[in-house]
């Protein structure tokens, strides 16, 4: 079992940053670095992250999954993204995984991941998960298309301990199918949890030029092992996407 060694920070530039800086490579130990503000919160594609300070779970994981392949390394994706997702799934309903790990509740983004790793060889030497959960924060200010908040969809405040608690519960337990390599339920749950993933046809925009551009109309087939995408268009045709290749049109 994995131990669980928590630092909490006041204010920290980023929450990623910081355990950069702290790597110890304690394989048995998941480090968690939790701040209540950032200065330089990172989002996916260089965004900043918006947070009022006390408001929200901005915290980061440290792991050293050195049993996993470079090439699988997306099932720990899957992982964080399901612990994170089930964790809110006992506050509210209509909670889904937005591919590959944005939280949604609805058609909002309650939830952002930020994930860094540094390879040995084809070895994961390190991995650090970034969460943002926006949590106690009313209103928003960035220009983020469609930011919720915990608050917002129940009336009522959470206590931030616990949420970020039930979240590393879930992340070890699945960490420990893992390590033993039992991928295959955490991939089918993955499934099951995805946002838009009901088999119907919903709008995309293409960003590469290997199919037509513009948007189109698609339902969700699966996503590989490799967290590559794949849409089958109304045509039947399959399109395959990595990241940023292709937008959700919402
Ligand atoms: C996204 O854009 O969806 C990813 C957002 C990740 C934000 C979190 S907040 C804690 C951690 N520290 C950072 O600087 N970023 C991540």
């Amino acid at each position: 079992m994995l131990k669980i060694r928590k630092i909490h920070l006041d204010t920290v530039t980023s929450t990623n940053d910081y355990l950069k800086s702290v790597s110890d490579g304690d394989t048995d130990t998941l480090t968690v670095a939790r701040a209540d503000f950032q200065t330089k919160g990172r989002g996916q594609a260089s965004n900043h992250w918006e947070s009022e300070a006390g408001r929200n779970l901005l915290f980061s994981v440290l792991i050293h999954p050195l049993s996993v392949p470079a090439s699988r390394q997306y099932i720990l994706s899957m992982a964080g993204a399901l612990s994170i997702c089930n964790a809110l799934s006992d506050s509210v309903g209509d909670i889904t995984i937005k591919w590959p790990n944005d939280i949604y509740w609805r058609d909002k983004k309650i939830s952002g991941t930020l994930i860094e790793t540094r390879l040995s060889g084809s070895v994961i030497s390190d991995c650090i998960f970034g969460v943002g959960v926006n949590v106690n924060q009313q209103v928003f200010y960035s220009d983020a298309p469609n930011p919720v908040s915990l608050v917002t969809i129940t009336g009522k405040e959470t206590d931030i301990d616990e949420l970020l608690d039930n979240i590393l519960q879930r992340f070890v337990d699945y960490l420990s199918h893992i390590y033993a390599n039992d991928y295959d339920a955490i991939r089918d749950e993955y499934q099951q949890r995805l946002y838009r993933g009901d088999n119907n046809l919903y709008l995309y925009e293409n960003h590469t030029n290997r199919y037509p551009s513009g948007r189109f109309s698609a339902r969700i087939v699966e996503v590989k092992d490799d967290g590559t995408l794949v849409l089958q268009d109304e045509d039947g045709l399959l399109r395959d996407y990595t990241f940023k290749e292709v937008s959700f049109v919402i």
